[in-house]
């Protein structure tokens, strides 16, 4: 009935290697047939499992899990079913589907797919018949919070917003799924979601993403990505199966000949006033691997940037930021970030840091150095929401496209203690609960003294 599902082997590699339980929200990303979402609902009862998929398949099951229903009317190529199925009421319609959807694997030209095709459509009301047993167990077995009909990606920011974490199973070849399901999608109407087709060239830059907004993750793809350790690898079928994991460090973490550790204390968001004294200092790309390591991910070889800065407040480590110059604008006078991150979510720390990368106190040292003079900088959000949180009210969203917007902001007038002032007065509220990932940083930083350098010394 469904394409593409997941390898059980692999649903059960996953569980014994991620931790759903600390997770508590497990947030779905492309359920298809739901293989994932109940199994681990099965293995972890204590957790809440939150659906998502765009196909009609999956999304009428979804609604019937979640007791909903919607119109869903036959025509076209497919007309022929309302007469079959007339009386039947949504659950019936959603059987349909379930034969539709097979159905379109015998829609070629050929003699084998024409003799299918035209069996399934003289029998359709028993073949509907025979579905609604296997489709009753199926919703029995489904025990969801909430089922997403939308864009996978948009799964990130409820984990995000809720604490929990993404499980995602997105589709490993561009534009496969509207393909498979074009039958059904040309010839049913339906509250059908809008949504970005995936390109899997975009894994690595999702993973990055996840990571820069602490999202507890578990990707599965066929990629051997160059720069990751795969958390678990199975090679049963004729292509092998890789998962990219969010805690591979418990497992994996080897340490990587281009980092170096270094002792830092985290910033307590809490304990920021408005007296703190923020400042920045500059890093060499093994000690920001380090923290990149810590903070982002575990046990990769992330791609360096040419200028690496760290944001201090009250001498605490608060977040870092990476430029590398533009490789497509006008290198005089554009940077390019390329990654930003704030070590904990309270406070909207994350806002601070990119307000901070683009501050004069903080550009123009690099302008001495590099011989430039910056007046923008751009940076890459991958999302498809029409704008990222992080970046909104701070930058000026420039492009936007199915998968991510594109910001820049005029470098700021301004003091790196006037744009601390100025985050503090608009975003960082009142205190906040301590950062459990620093204090579990803390704990792990170990090795060398680092000297942190002045931002005078760029
Ligand atoms: C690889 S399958 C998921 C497999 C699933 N975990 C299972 O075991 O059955 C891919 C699923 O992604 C869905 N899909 C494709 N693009 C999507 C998107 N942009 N957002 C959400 N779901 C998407 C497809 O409809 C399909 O059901």
């Amino acid at each position: 009935m469904f394409i593409g599902a997941v390898p059980k082997e692999v649903v059960g590699q996953v569980l014994a290697t991620v931790p759903f339980d600390a997770w508590g929200n497990v947030y779905v990303g492309c359920s298809g047939s739901f293989r994932f979402d109940r199994a681990v609902k099965m293995r972890h009862p204590e957790c809440r499992v939150y659906s998502n998929d765009v196909s009609l398949l999956t999304c009428s099951i979804g609604a019937l899990a979640m007791g909903r229903e919607f119109p869903v009317k036959f025509k076209g190529a497919l007309a022929f079913v309302e007469p079959a199925i007339d009386g039947l009421d949504f659950r019936g319609r959603v059987a349909a589907v379930m034969v539709a959807a097979a159905m379109g694997n015998f829609t070629g030209k050929n003699e084998y797919a024409q003799v299918h095709f035209r069996h399934y459509r003289e029998h359709f009301r028993t073949f509907v018949d025979q579905a609604l047993p296997k489709l009753d167990a199926l919703v029995a077995e489904i025990k969801i919070e909430e089922f997403y009909a939308g864009d996978f990606l948009e799964q990130a920011d409820r984990a995000e917003n809720s604490g929990g974490g993404m499980a995602c199973f997105a589709p490993t070849y561009k534009g496969g799924y509207e393909r498979i399901y074009k039958l059904v999608n040309e010839n049913v109407e339906w509250p059908a979601p809008k949504y970005g087709i995936w390109n899997p060239d975009s894994l690595p830059a999702l993973i990055v993403s996840l990571e820069e907004r602490h999202i507890p993750y578990c990707v599965i793809s066929d990629q051997l990505l160059a720069d990751r350790t795969p958390t678990t690898e199975w090679r049963g079928s004729n292509k092998p199966v890789y998962t990219y994991s969010s805690n591979q460090a418990a497992s994996l973490r080897r340490r990587l000949p281009n980092e170096v550790p270094f002792k830092y204390t985290p910033v307590e968001p809490a304990a920021i006033t408005a007296e703190s004294k923020v400042s920045m200092c500059v890093v060499d790309s093994k000690r920001m691997t380090y923290l990149k390591n810590v903070y982002l991910t575990k046990g990769i070889e992330h791609t360096t940037g040419q200028i690496n800065c760290l944001v201090l407040i009250d001498g605490a480590l608060a977040g870092g930021f990476i430029f590398a110059q533009t490789r497509f604008g006008d290198k005089t006078r554009e940077l390019y970030m390329l990654s930003d991150f704030a070590i904990a979510r309270e406070r909207r720390l994350s806002k601070l840091i990119p307000m901070i990368a683009t501050c004069r106190e903080v550009i123009q040292p690099i302008n001495r150095r590099l011989l430039i003079k910056v007046e923008y900088i751009v940076t890459t959000a991958f999302t498809t929401k029409p704008v990222s949180m992080k970046y909104r009210g701070i930058f000026e969203l420039d492009k936007r496209t199915a998968d991510h917007l594109q910001y820049q902001s005029a470098v700021r007038n301004q003091s790196i203690q006037d744009v601390f002032h100025e985050w503090l007065r608009k975003y960082a509220g009142q205190g906040g609960k301590p950062d459990r990932q620093g204090q579990a940083a803390r704990a792990e930083a170990a090795g060398e003294e680092c000297a942190l350098h002045d931002a005078a010394g760029v």
